[in-house]
This record gives structure tokens, sequence and C-alpha cells, in this order.
């Protein structure tokens, strides 16, 4: 079975809503790494996040850029970081981010957590944006195991995208 999903976006809505299906499929304890250039869609895809994990619709989710870590309550907590500002994994650890993630009732989104590979030592969920052609984006998501990127690739799929790879998404 893979473990990797690759599909295509083509607005952000439809990135958004890939972040809320894999956000309904989260239980805690879990670290998903957001990946890709400036513009590609990461905090999108972390609002995305916040609404499959309760956090109601009426709260904005903004770039943690300036703050480092945003804290929003839903059916689990979620802690949104952004890595492109630190200087290094230190400072990402110092953040105390593992101490949120040991209650198993957290849920932590890193923005360029490709900066500091492995930094928490939590093997993670990444997700992988790729700007292609005007608003559609390459997205690949790799999951630690292949029974939740199963589930992943049925919920995607189930709502009409195409997670066959080469293809464009029918939405
Ligand atoms: N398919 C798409 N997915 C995500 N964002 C898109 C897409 N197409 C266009 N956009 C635009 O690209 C920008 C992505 O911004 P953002 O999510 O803040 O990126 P990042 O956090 O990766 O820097 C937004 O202005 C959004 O409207
Ligand atoms: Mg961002």
């Amino acid at each position: 079975m893979r473990n990797v999903i690759e599909m295509h976006s083509h607005s952000e809505q439809q990135t958004r809503e890939v972040g809320r299906m894999l956000g309904t499929m989260l239980h805690g304890g879990e670290v998903v790494e957001l990946c890709g250039p400036l513009g590609a869609g990461k905090t999108q895809l972390a609002k995305g996040l916040a609404l499959g994990l309760g956090v109601p619709k009426d709260v904005p989710v903004v770039s943690p850029t300036f703050v480092l870590v945003r804290e929003y309550a839903g059916r689990l907590t979620f802690y949104h970081c952004d890595a492109y500002r630190l200087q290094s994994a230190d400072e990402l650890l110092a953040l105390g981010l593992e101490e949120l993630l040991e209650r198993q009732d957290a849920v932590v989104a890193i923005e360029w957590a490709d900066r500091f590979p492995n930094a928490l030592g939590i093997v993670a969920i990444r997700v992988d944006l790729e700007h292609e052609d005007g608003s559609s984006r390459r997205v690949r998501i790799t999951c630690p195991d292949a029974s939740r990127s199963a589930e992943l690739d049925r919920l995607l799929s189930d709502s009409g995208f195409d997670v066959g790879g080469k293809r464009k998404c029918r939405k």
C-alpha cells in the first residue's frame, strides 16, 4: 500500500478542503509538516486543518509568521506555527511543542518544517505543496502509516479529488 498521496489542487478552496479532510482524521498527538515555497498554500491548508479539527468557522486562522505559535480551541487543540523566521532547530524546540503533543489532545502544524528536518523527533504527516500553472498546486501528502494514507485517499476520492497522481482532479 502506498503512503504517498499525490494530487492537484486548482484553487485555495480545494487546498483548504484537502486540509479539512486531513484534519477530520487526526486524533491528537500528530505533527503536520507543511512544506513548500512562499505562496504555495501552506496557510490555506492550515485553515482547512483547523476546520477539520473542529475550530469554529468564524474563528480566523491567520499566518503565524510574527507570533511563532497560534493556539485554537476545537475538538482537539490546534497549534499552528511557522518556522520561517526561526534561526535553528533549537528555537523550534524552545516553543515547547513536544510537551503540547504529549497530552495527545493537540495537533501541531508547522509551516516551513523542512527548514529543520525532524527537529521534534516525531514522525510527522508531511504535506508538500508546489506551484504549477496559475492557481494549480501539486499536493503530496506523506503519511507515516499506510492505513492512514488509505483512509485519506478514500476520503479525497469520495469527494471527487483525483488522487491518482498524474491526472487532474475532477472537482
Ligand atoms: N490551489 C491553490 N491552493 C492554495 N492557495 C492558492 C491556490 N491557488 C491560488 N492560491 C493563492 O495562493 C496564496 C497562498 O497563500 P498561503 O496559503 O498564505 O501560502 P504559504 O503559507 O504557503 O506562503 C493565496 O493568496 C491563495 O489565494
Ligand atoms: Mg504561510
